[in-house]
């Protein structure tokens, strides 16, 4: 049986909600750290008129390629292997999408995964991140203070980002946010385009 996040099921529809309106115009978006695969498939499905190209780190292939071979529609294509410290991407989309991973990542991939924005974005194009961000140092929630100490049990290189941060390095790509959402369980979907 494919592996099933129940997080992914939570927030597919509000994350879509926001995707219809910011990738309404937008022709083919690359996925970065698509675990699953349940957001490719039900995104690709929903969103006809662009190309969902997701992908993920080699080592985390296999159930993504199994899952869209078995469910993805046509718009989805096979994922590519795509470590973001490994540059360049070789990919260029007018999109990019990436869910609760930049929390996941060292620091320094963080630094990695806009480095390859920065070469994989066109222009115009937009890019969406979403997941839990701190502002101004604060967790915007109890659950995700606690949320951040059980990354770090898991690994001292994990933590919820400084949303000032990430978005000092999205400037230094070009990119100018544009949009932050307030999403269900104290997560964001971050905006940015060039
Ligand atoms: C918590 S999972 C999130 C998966 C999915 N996007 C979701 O929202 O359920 C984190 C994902 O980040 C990916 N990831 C971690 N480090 C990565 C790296 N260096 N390059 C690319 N992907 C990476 C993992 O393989 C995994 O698929």
């Amino acid at each position: 049986m494919l592996p099933c996040a129940e997080s992914c099921e939570r927030n597919k529809i509000p994350i879509l909600n926001v995707l219809k309106d910011v990738f309404a115009t937008t022709k083919i978006v690359l996925e970065i750290g698509g675990g699953t695969g349940q957001h490719a498939v039900y995104f690709a499905k929903n969103l006809p008129h662009l190309t969902w190209q997701s992908s993920d780190q080699p080592d985390s292939l296999k159930w993504l390629a199994l899952r869209l071979e078995k469910e993805g529609p046509d718009n989805a294509p096979a994922p590519l292997s795509i470590d973001v410290s490994d540059h360049p991407w070789g990919f260029q989309a007018d999109g990019i999408f990436s869910a609760n991973t930049l929390h996941i990542m060292s620091w320094h991939q963080v630094e990695q995964f806009f480095t390859g924005v920065g070469q994989s974005l066109l222009n115009p194009g937009k890019l969406c991140v979403y997941g839990p961000f701190r502002y101004d140092g604060r967790y915007t929630s109890q659950s995700n203070a606690q949320f951040e100490q059980s990354l770090k049990a898991q690994g001292q290189h994990m933590g919820i980002r400084d949303f000032e941060a990430v978005d000092k390095l999205a400037s230094e790509q070009g990119l100018s946010l544009i949009a932050d959402y307030s999403m269900p369980a104290n997560n964001q979907l971050l905006v940015w385009r060039r």
